[in-house]
């Protein structure tokens, strides 16, 4: 018989081989996949649990809450507080970082988050997710304030999402390859079910917004417009088009079957770099597909290389098959 490799033994066995996950580590990523399998539960009940609709509340971004937004913040929060593996946590949902209270240990991590990925697909019955990205306290800064999360992406120690699809699907790296685990219902327990996840570096499938077409930039629209031209176009093959409106669903699609997405800067609000998060989406998505052999760009520059300037801030994300990334990157460089 096949013996299943629980979330748990991985982990265990991890720290023991190439000590990439140091004692603390492993209880964070342990306790963050115990608060996905807490959301995931919600979000299984749907209507039923009362978890539906919207909040009366608006978070930093100025977006209308939904109750599940909510309910996973608190959820990461409760789960993560007393452990004493980290110092604090930020959210997309809380307008500044929440420092663990002086009630408990003070840990050395500092872990970011997007509780609730894809908010607009709750009420519709579609895949959302859980996005993370854990970095280090800088060493010998005193307390714990926003300026310590301000690290580029490249500083990240662990970054991973769930998905609340079909399956609930933990996705996972340390900077030692992309690996995939299977919520096991009946056990409680993820499993794991797919290792060393590579994305092929070509692909004949994008996501994009397309509604937004009209206020892209040149490089993008060319991307797009060849894409569009199919078999009889510069790119000589003809492109398929997925848009689920949810980054965890669309960025697990491309590490399953390869693809490029794109949430590229636009002219509707000029002074926003973009709309996607740098730190609780774009930095920990970028790592993700880097370390399945995908690349990521903010058309400019490698999105993991970006010095963070505020903990809120927004990027242009364009990230998947490589070398659809760098033709991407090159339209840019073309053009500037
Ligand atoms: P969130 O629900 O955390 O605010 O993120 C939604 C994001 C991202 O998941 C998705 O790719 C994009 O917004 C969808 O935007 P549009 O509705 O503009 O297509
Ligand atoms: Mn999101
Ligand atoms: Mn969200």
């Amino acid at each position: 018989m096949v013996q299943k490799i629980s979330l748990t033994r991985y982990l265990v066995e991890k720290q023991r081989a190439d000590g990439l996950i140091p004692g603390q580590l492993r209880l964070l990523l342990e306790v963050v996949a115990r608060a996905c399998k807490g959301i995931s539960q919600a979000v299984n009940k749907g209507a039923l649990g009362g978890v539906l609709g919207t909040a009366e509340s608006e978070n930093v971004q100025g977006e209308i809450q939904k109750k599940l937004d909510i309910i996973a913040n608190e959820v990461l929060i409760e789960a993560n507080e007393w452990g004493g593996h980290l110092a604090a946590m930020a959210s997309e949902e809380m307008d500044s970082i929440y420092v663990v209270p002086n009630r408990y240990p003070q840990g050395e991590y500092l872990l970011m988050f997007d509780p609730l990925d894809g908010s607009s697909n709750i009420d519709v019955n579609v895949s959302i997710g859980t996005i993370f990205s854990v970095l280090k306290k800088p060493d010998g800064s005193p307390g714990v304030q926003e300026a310590d999360f301000l690290q580029a992406g490249t500083q990240q120690v662990a970054a991973g999402y769930c998905i609340y699809g079909p399956q609930t699907t933990l996705v996972l790296t340390v900077g030692n390859g992309v690996d995939m685990f299977t919520l096991d219902r009946e056990q409680g327990s993820f499993v794991l079910t797919q290792e060393d996840i590579q994305i092929p570096a070509d692909t004949k499938e994008f996501a994009v917004n397309m509604s937004n077409m009209r206020h892209w930039d040149e490089p993008v629209k060319r991307y797009i417009d060849e894409c569009l031209a199919g078999k009889d176009g510069p790119r000589g093959k003809d492109f398929n088009m997925r848009w689920i409106a949810s980054m965890v669903a669309d960025v697990h699609r491309i590490l399953m079957r390869g693809g490029v997405f794109m949430y590229p800067w636009d002219k509707r609000e000029p002074e926003k770099a973009g709309k996607l998060r740098l730190m609780y989406e774009a930095n920990p998505m970028s790592w993700l597909v880097e370390q399945a052999g995908g690349a990521a760009t903010n058309g400019k520059q490698r999105i993991l290389d970006l010095q963070p300037t505020k903990l809120h801030e927004r990027v242009s994300v364009m990230l998947g098959s490589r070398n659809e990334v760098e033709r991407l990157a090159q339209y840019h460089a073309e053009k500037a």
